[in-house]
């Protein structure tokens, strides 16, 4: 299966660096095909210049943060939705270009700024419906984890220390779905709506319940992706005419 990473991205001074990294990473694994959405109202030239020179298969297209979701980032308690509208763009370029019972896929949302393990992409390739497996250094602990029955290996629960009782509480970097299903259930997107950190609950709630989930990296005992987040650099001036 192609395996379709979604990554939204928006310009900050550690924009490039960060997709140099994810593109790198990228580079070492099989039938991927990366769909970089940036949040803007055009392409920039530094996306379209790193995605052609990454020589991966690719699509880039642009969504923009509505404006009054943004005005947020002013008030330091109201932590506001990243990434809605970058997804959603994507999923549509899924439903619209592809087609069910012949295009074969799995569906990964691959923020810009986290780190993935090369391993992590054989367990996505498994997904059959939906797959799950630990996500390090997120939810207050040092990885958040499906708790999984070691006999059945099914899932149980969830051990995070952020609102365990989620419906399913997995971050974004956590999951991945079938193509199948995505292109059938044309109802399930991401939406402002959501209450603060149930996008990833809700969205999961489409199309699987926690019994039916897949248990992967070795029955979620082990940790291929971590929420890393990158500081951002105190920059006082820039040198003219380089790109950074
Ligand atoms: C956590 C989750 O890991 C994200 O998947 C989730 O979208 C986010 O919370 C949320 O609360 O909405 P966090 O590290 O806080 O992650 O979020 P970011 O990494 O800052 O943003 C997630 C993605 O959206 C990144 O790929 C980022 O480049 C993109 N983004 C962020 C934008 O496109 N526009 C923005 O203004 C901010
Ligand atoms: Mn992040």
């Amino acid at each position: 299966p192609i395996i379709y990473c979604i990554t939204p991205t928006y310009w900050r001074y550690v924009q490039k660096a960060e997709l140099t990294r994810i593109s790198q990473t990228l580079k070492l694994v099989p039938n991927v095909h990366w769909i970089v959405i940036e949040d803007a109202l055009e392409k920039s030239n530094l996306v379209r210049n790193l995605i052609a020179e990454s020589k991966l298969i690719a699509t880039h297209l642009v969504a923009q943060t509505a404006p009054f979701e943004k005005l947020k980032d002013k008030n330091p308690k109201a932590r506001r939705h990243r990434g809605v509208e970058q997804r959603n763009a994507a999923l549509k370029w899924l439903r619209d270009n592809l087609t069910l019972g012949k295009d074969k896929g799995v569906v990964y949302f691959m923020d810009d700024d986290n780190t993935y393990s090369i391993k992590l992409f054989d367990e996505i390739a498994k997904v059959k419906k939906v797959g799950v497996w630990p996500v390090g250094l997120v939810g207050g602990l040092n990885a958040e984890i499906p708790i999984v029955h070691s006999e059945t290996g099914k899932v149980t629960g969830y051990k995070s220390g952020w609102l365990p009782n989620r419906p399913f509480a997995i971050d974004m970097a956590g999951f991945a779905i079938n193509l199948d299903l995505i292109l059938t259930k044309k109802e399930a997107n991401f939406s402002y709506e959501m209450a603060k950190g149930l996008q990833e609950s809700e969205f999961l709630g489409y199309f699987t319940t926690k019994e039916d989930l897949e248990a992967l990296a070795d029955l979620c005992t082990k940790v291929y992706v971590w929420h890393t987040r990158t500081e951002t650099p105190k920059i006082f001036g820039t040198v003219p005419g380089l790109e950074v």
